[in-house]
């Protein structure tokens, strides 16, 4: 089969190094960046050092308000899908690549392939709730990381294509810790950091970024912290903080930029704690076992929550503190999401 592949933002291009890899064994991919991320640390770093096959379009979208960025997406998909068509489109997440890919796909009667369907914030007020939510209702095959993604495509109606499979990001994880082979990572001696010696925060969702008040308050209970705080900067945030005034935040609070694939999870496998606005964060916090508190009221992967490892704080300075401080998960980590070999699965169900 010729399968289109669309990614266009970073955790897509995470998804994409085991799904790639594995789909070119026993099919023709063709790889479609739409450039929604373009700088090199967003995107070019992703595809060389986890040998993601280069892509074999890039439609150079950039980026621009919701309507008109998924609008030229759509447009240069549906070029691109009648110019090569394939038999299968496959979109990855909740972006607004998925959004496009799966609207383009969909007009001209071709199969969506769904992978990571059936999450829900239940927040409409989310941009990545409304995508998940469309590509949901388009897609053909749904492949699901968790029993409750099933549950709410149920709820929805969906029951059709659905297939629990467990999450790919694991395959990608597991590969990189084994590449690792057990050394401790460089990116520790770089930053000059000792193993559980601090913490470890990333901020990029638009309800913390585009409300200066909720950037103001997280901002406020990372200066109020005693341990130092290695911080890579999404660019959408560096140009908040920088409009909220950066010169407020202390030196223990170190803003690095944008980090790769393998020094991001050798950062974050060493850090005490995580404090965290990013889904596969949390996901990957929990694998690694490390303590989780969550800047929003409200998570997608509630089993990170239940299983005692995640917490929910919000932008409350507060409530940031208090988590920091006090959390402690239970001794146990029970297998959550699935345990590996997605990939492998997800190509044998395309078939
Ligand atoms: C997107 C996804 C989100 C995903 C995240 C991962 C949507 C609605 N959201 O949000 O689900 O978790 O990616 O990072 O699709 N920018 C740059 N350089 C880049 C990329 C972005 O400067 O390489 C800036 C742009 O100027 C823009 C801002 O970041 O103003 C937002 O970019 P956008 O394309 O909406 O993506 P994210 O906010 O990253």
């Amino acid at each position: 089969m010729r399968i289109a592949s669309i990614v266009g933002a970073r955790p897509q291009f995470i998804k994409a190094a085991a799904l790639s890899r594995e789909l070119r064994k026993h099919h023709q991919e063709i790889l479609v960046h739409t450039g929604q991320h373009y700088d090199y640390t967003m995107s070019g770093v992703f595809f060389d050092g986890l040998d993601i096959p280069a892509p074999d379009v890039n439609l150079g979208v950039g980026s621009g308000p919701h309507g008109a960025q998924t609008g030229a997406m759509l447009a240069a998909i549906e070029g691109l899908l009648l110019a090569r068509t394939p038999d299968r489109v496959l979109v990855y997440g909740d972006t607004n690549s998925t959004l496009a890919g799966a609207l383009a796909a969909s007009k001209l009667h071709l199969p969506v392939v769904h992978v990571e369907a059936g999450l829900r914030s239940f927040n409409r007020r989310m941009p990545e709730e409304i995508n998940r939510v469309v590509a949901d209702h388009l897609s053909d095959l749904l492949f699901c990381p968790s029993r409750t993604a099933v549950t709410n495509l149920a709820a929805e109606g969906i029951t059709r294509g659905v297939h629990l499979v467990g999450d790919v990001m694991l395959d990608v994880l597991t590969w990189a810790k084994a590449r690792a082979n057990g050394k401790p990572p460089e990116i520790l001696t770089r930053l000059d950091l000792g193993e559980r010696r601090y913490l470890l925060a990333t901020v990029h969702r638009s309800e913390n970024t585009d409300d200066g008040r909720r950037l103001a308050d997280i901002l406020t209970a990372l200066n109020a912290l005693d341990e130092v705080v290695v911080f890579p900067v999404h660019p959408r945030t560096r140009k908040a903080i920088e409009r909220a005034g950066e010169n407020r935040l202390g030196p223990h609070v170190r803003l690095v930029e944008p980090l790769g694939y393998f020094d991001m999870v050798g950062l974050s496998r060493h850090a005490r704690l995580i404090l965290t606005d990013s889904g596969g964060l949390q996901k990957e916090a929990y694998w690694l076992g490390v303590p989780c508190v969550t800047l929003r009221h409200e998570t997608e992967w509630v089993e990170t929550v239940t299983a005692g490892w995640n917490t929910l704080a919000g932008s409350d300075p507060e409530k940031i503190l208090q988590a920091v401080r006090s959390f402690a998960p239970p001794a146990s980590r029970p297998p959550l999401y699935g345990e590996g070999c997605v990939s492998a699965r997800c190509v044998e169900l395309l078939a």
